[in-house]
């Protein structure tokens, strides 16, 4: 399948499926080309300032408004939203095997299962991280967040996510962004398919400032692909799952609500390939924080202090003098969820798996295993290239909860402190 991208990142866009159907100079004619009804959707509130607002204006075969029917809650007990909670949240490192590919028929929303949710969904603040495991496209199926961004990161198996606003081809290496509020359905390109998905409640994602890095770096503007518009033109009845506030309801509708046929504007998802991410580091000596490979920034109310943070720990090189090259021993006040997509994560040897995940939660200590230690203290210095790797990190001010499904499943390593005896 060939799909046709746009480039840039929050930066005004237009696309049409069909030519000429995107009206010139107004947004709001009064009537727009071929019956087209005109929408706009916020993403933003209308008065931030411009380089924060997010918007699109649609124009759609028929307005959003023309899908109400009844909704009927329903019920996905393992795809959780994060809640005040005062229960007990372990202070040990944590860490989970892989999480298992699917044994049964499942698409991939009905496969979302919770490991960690932070902060406060219905205040905005926080999130979640899930993962899937799924051999079934959705088909008929349709899901519709309120309550944060999506941010797919597949693992195992390439997706094809269809959006109002376009579809999108992602594989493992890559990751998509599926703004709140944006319907979307995930069709399955391979076999089966396994990955994470990071909700977030907070501000949405940004590019991190760069400082004196200068105008390049880390993720360039013009890497990131936004879909072109796309109708889909079969009309089979399918039905809509809403997420509002952590809870899910389900209405029926008689045609496909991916009727966008021209959209402009700043408001969409968008795509990106790990391989495009220009990593830096040092070229004397020390390494800097893993704040340096960051990705995307999601705000918080405090300057310089992030709601989340998606960190990226790629092939590179390592090149410094005199310095422990692995990530070094450390204590920090932000709380860090780690994931694999391949390779292995150079501060571990072993027991850190593609699929499988690690919670080091508010000052939990933590760092390169006994192994990884012994190797990295006396091999011979010289420019190392750290090769088969991709793992990313998910840093957030707010406390993950680890659900009680992960911290009673069989995935839960229970030895995980032992890769440190012996220091
Ligand atoms: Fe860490």
């Amino acid at each position: 399948m060939h799909l046709v991208y746009q480039q840039g990142f929050r930066n005004h866009v237009s696309t049409e499926a069909i030519p000429g159907t995107l009206p010139q100079g107004q947004n709001a004619p009064q009537h727009p080309s071929l019956g087209l009804y005109t929408e706009q959707l916020s993403l933003s509130a209308f008065t931030v300032p411009r380089q924060h607002n997010l918007h699109s204006w649609l124009y759609r075969r028929q307005p959003s408004v023309s899908t109400h029917a009844p909704q009927i809650l329903c019920d996905y007990p393992y795809f959780l939203s994060a809640n005040p909670s005062s229960a007990p949240i372990s202070p040990e490192p944590l860490r989970w095997n892989p999480y298992p590919f699917a044994s049964t028929p499942i698409h991939w929303l009905n496969s979302l299962y919770t490991y960690v949710t932070a902060g406060d969904v219905s205040l905005r603040q926080g999130g979640a991280i899930h993962l899937y495991a799924c051999n079934r496209s959705m088909e008929q199926h349709i899901f519709y967040n309120t309550d944060g961004d999506l941010l797919i990161l597949p693992e195992t198996g390439a997706l094809l996510i269809e959006t109002e606003l376009g579809r999108m081809r992602v594989a493992p290496g890559e990751m998509a962004m599926i703004p709140r509020g944006i319907m979307l359905r995930v069709q399955l390109l391979d076999q089966e398919a396994r990955g994470y998905v990071v909700e977030n409640y907070g501000q949405p994602w940004q590019l991190p400032e760069l400082g004196p890095i200068g105008a390049n770096g880390l993720a360039n503007v013009r890497d990131f692909d936004i879909p072109v518009a796309w109708v889909e033109e079969a009309q089979t009845p399918c039905t809509i799952i809403t997420k509002l506030n952590g809870h899910f309801w389900q209405k029926k509708l008689e045609q496909s609500p991916f009727n966008v046929v021209a959209w402009h504007g700043t408001a969409y998802p968008y795509r990106y390939d790990f391989a495009k991410f220009n990593t830096l580091g040092s070229i004397s000596f020390d390494h800097p924080d893993p704040s340096i490979f960051t990705v995307l920034t999601s705000p918080s109310a405090h300057i310089g202090i992030a709601n989340l943070d998606l960190i990226l720990f790629p092939p590179r090189w390592l090149v410094a003098e005199h310095t422990f090259r692995p990530p070094y021993f450390h204590r920090n006040v932000m709380n860090e969820f780690m994931g694999l997509i391949c390779g292995r994560y150079e501060a571990k040897q072993e027991g850190f798996l593609p699929g499988g995940a690690s919670l080091h939660n508010r000052l939990t200590a933590h760092g390169p295993d006994i192994d990884a230690f012994k190797l990295a203290s006396t091999e011979t210095l010289k420019p190392k290239y750290i090769a088969d790797t991709l793992a990313f990190m998910v840093e957030g001010s707010l406390l993950w909860h680890p659900t009680s499904m992960v911290m009673t499943s069989p995935q839960l390593q229970t030895k995980y402190a032992a890769c440190w005896q012996g220091f």
